[in-house]
């Protein structure tokens, strides 16, 4: 045998030589659930680590997770139910608490990525992304408010806007009302293939954001499909995105690694809380071993071609490799 690959897996140092990618900090996008009030920190009981924050507490939590390497996160709003309506006007008014927390941690950390969701769901009282009528989902229509959405949170200083709603040209609409309104050099990540996922179960759990009625099946992407990813980044591109993401990530490396394949762009995927619940539950029954299967799943999104990991694990990740260092 002149070929012996296993003479360069032989000792740590080796393996360490020939390893092909690393998962960091700097890869990372910590997603934050955020409420109204103060002293608040409660657990999303599927995903133990993860919380919904008042402000005062987040604020303690980002300097720490700051210490650990992570400087990006994303933020989503769980929302009283009397502050919802058909139309979601709270998400653009002045006195929306996830506006001004935004503003309040950009001015303590001015040096993070503070990326926004623009979608109607966490404002509706009908719990959908998008206006509902008869029980249709309406479009156009629906623009308009996004258009609002994103440029209250450019104006509250996010600095990526996270259009999740999947409404058709969305991102050109959201591109033009950004530069219209001064803000010409805020970012859109936009969520190009987001499926109709089941794996978002716990997500709407904590936000208490799941659909009154129906399904998100005439907006979100059928599992089924592939080559409509690529329809779908088409679009984007020429909309004018920044960033293309991929959501959820584990069961969908497949169209990860396409897209990867078919842009320059930079590429992020989102390893949802389903995921993320999924194994916290088999490491509670002892049936994996929570730090070696999550640092084995985030590898894989990466080495799928993800540039970006949005991910609840973001913050036991960053303790472990201070652990290991
Ligand atoms: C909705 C939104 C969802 C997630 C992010 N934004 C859920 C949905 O589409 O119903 C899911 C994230 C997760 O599961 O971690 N705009």
């Amino acid at each position: 045998m002149l070929q012996r690959p296993r003479r360069n897996r032989r000792t740590e140092a080796l393996r360490a030589m020939v390893r092909e990618i690393e998962v960091t900090t700097k890869d990372f996008i910590y997603p934050m659930f955020l409420v109204d009030g103060n002293g608040i920190k409660n657990e999303v009981k599927s995903m133990p680590g993860n919380f919904r924050w008042s402000l005062d507490l987040l604020l303690e939590e980002i300097e720490e997770c700051i210490a650990l390497g992570i400087n990006s996160y994303v933020l989503f709003p769980a929302v009283e139910e009397d502050l919802k309506n058909s139309t979601a006007t709270y998400s653009y008014s002045d006195d929306n608490f996830y506006l001004k927390a935004a503003r309040t941690i950009k001015e303590r950390f001015p040096q993070v990525c503070l990326m926004s969701d623009v979608a109607l769901d966490p404002y509706s009282s009908d719990g959908h992304d998008g206006l509902v009528q008869d029980g249709i989902i309406l479009n156009d229509e629906t623009l308009p408010i996004l258009g609002k959405m994103a440029v209250a949170q450019a104006k509250a200083g996010f600095d990526i806007i996270g259009p999740s709603d999947m409404m058709d040209g969305r991102i050109e609409y959201i591109r033009e009302q950004l530069d219209a309104n001064g803000y010409k050099n805020i970012a859109i990540m936009s969520y190009t293939a987001k499926y109709a996922s089941a794996f978002y179960g716990p997500f709407r759990d904590a936000l208490d954001s799941a659909p009154k009625a129906g399904d998100k099946k005439t907006y979100q992407m059928d599992p089924a499909n592939k080559t409509e990813a690529l329809r779908e980044l088409e679009l984007d591109e020429a909309e004018g995105a920044d960033f293309v993401m991929v959501k959820p990530a584990l069961a969908y490396l497949d169209i990860i690694h396409l897209l990867k394949e078919n842009t320059n762009l930079p590429v992020a995927a989102y390893n949802v809380s389903g995921e993320c619940a999924m194994l916290h539950a088999a490491a509670q029954n002892g049936w994996l071993d929570y730090e070696k299967a999550m640092s084995e799943m985030l590898l894989s999104i990466k080495r799928a071609g993800a540039d970006v990991i949005l991910t609840y694990f973001a913050k036991d990740y960053a303790k472990l490799i201070q652990k290991q260092k």
